[in-house]
């Protein structure tokens, strides 16, 4: 009876969006976040990049106003400043931490990787130190990256131009002892992440033409986290055959622990989530157009934080989303051994958990009673 009343609360919504896809339900959820920072924004219109820590505790870049591309903060549970590089033109743009005192972020202007220090103070983590990690000035930004259990980078990058042609977007990696290495050079590359294996990289390839999106792909490859190397391209997803959302850009992309990636559309005021088939298991509206990225976080890395710049303001937003299945990069924080799906974990909205649960099934509504 509960359950009848629920999905027939959500129905409606059910089959708005997800009707783009051409996948009968219930394969697709349409699901609505939550905004988390409008108004008290202390972050630029800029704000990318957000990452966790191990305690899910929550950061993105552009903290402050338009001019302070430098700065790095932490934007859950409070709004603080988390990093200010002494170069001024410093222009940060994603952050991921590899464990309790070290995380890395990347300086679009200077094309480099920065390896950052923290320590915790009694107010919350600060960066008590900065080195160059890696670095190459034929790098074309790096835009964002991603971290392999282990600590080997990997970085997207774009030259934006009214017309994308194969040069304008690279991949590269970094290894721990330094080596730094070109793997491909395609079309403007973005979103980028690992499966929770470490044996995959998505990585996402826009092209645009008189200044308008036209292809909108994203990559699967075979990665070697120990080499720095991928092989094996083949396509995900493209979003022309899909749902004709082509002319929305793909933005900042993360994994689940379940292997499912999850999309922000730069442009298209959503999230679109694939399983790792590629098939759309869900769809988020947002409270803002322009998303720019998202990371899993909170204490029991379920909650996922979307940043982008606030609907009719100059300034940097967040949402949140309630999920079953806790991120891949928080995952990776926690100490080995431990239980990424604990019991007696406090679920705010049962309903949307009973229907993640009805969906997708078994494995997920196992975790949930688990
Ligand atoms: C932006 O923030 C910086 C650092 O707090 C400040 O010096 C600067 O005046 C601010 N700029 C604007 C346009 O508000
Ligand atoms: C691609 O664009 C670059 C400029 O970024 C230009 O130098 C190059 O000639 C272009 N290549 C092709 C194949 O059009
Ligand atoms: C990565 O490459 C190294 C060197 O070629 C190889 O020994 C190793 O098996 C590879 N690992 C994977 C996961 O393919």
């Amino acid at each position: 009876m509960r359950t009848f009343m629920i999905l027939a609360l959500f129905w409606p919504a059910l089959v708005s969006s997800c009707d783009l896809v051409p996948v009968g339900p219930p394969s697709c959820l349409d699901l609505t976040s939550t905004s988390h920072i409008s108004t008290d924004t202390q972050f630029g219109q800029y704000i990318e990049g957000s990452g966790t820590n191990r305690k899910g505790e929550m950061f993105a870049v552009n903290y402050g106003n338009d001019s302070t591309l430098f700065a790095l903060g932490q934007f859950h549970p409070q709004q603080r400043l988390f990093y200010a590089d002494p170069v001024p033109n410093t222009h940060f743009n994603g952050i991921r931490f590899l464990n309790d005192n070290t995380a890395y972020t990347v300086d679009v202007a200077n094309h480099r990787v920065l390896q950052l220090t923290v320590n915790e103070y009694p107010d919350g983590p600060t960066v008590v130190g900065s080195s160059v990690f890696c670095a190459d000035p034929t790098m074309l930004q790096p835009n964002d990256l991603t971290l392999s259990k282990l600590g080997t980078v990997f970085t997207s990058g774009m030259r934006w131009l009214q017309d994308t042609n194969d040069t304008h977007g690279d991949i590269w990696s970094c290894l721990q002892n330094g080596e730094v290495k070109r793997l491909e050079v395609m079309g403007r590359t973005n979103g980028i992440d690992l499966s929770p294996d470490d044996t995959k990289l998505y990585v996402s390839e826009s092209y645009t033409r008189g200044g308008t999106p036209y292809v909108q792909k994203i990559w699967l490859y075979d990665a070697n986290v120990t080499t720095g190397t991928i092989s094996g391209k083949r396509l995900f997803v493209d979003f022309e055959v899909l749902d004709g959302t082509q002319n929305v850009d793909i933005d900042g992309m993360k994994t689940d622990v379940a292997g499912n990636l999850w999309v922000t559309r730069h442009g298209g005021r959503e999230v679109v989530a694939f399983d790792s088939t590629g098939a759309v298991i869900a769809r988020v509206r947002l409270t803002f157009p322009n998303p720019t990225n998202l990371e899993f976080g909170g204490p029991s890395g379920r909650t996922i934080y979307v940043v982008g710049k606030c609907d009719g303001a100059n300034t940097g937003c967040t949402d949140t989303l309630e999920v079953v299945t806790p991120g891949r990069s928080w995952s990776n924080l926690q100490p080995s051994g431990s239980s990424t799906l604990s019991k007696g974990v406090a679920y705010d909205r049962l309903s949307r958990d009973i229907l993640w649960g009805m969906v997708f099934g078994k494995t997920l509504l196992n975790n949930v009673n688990n």
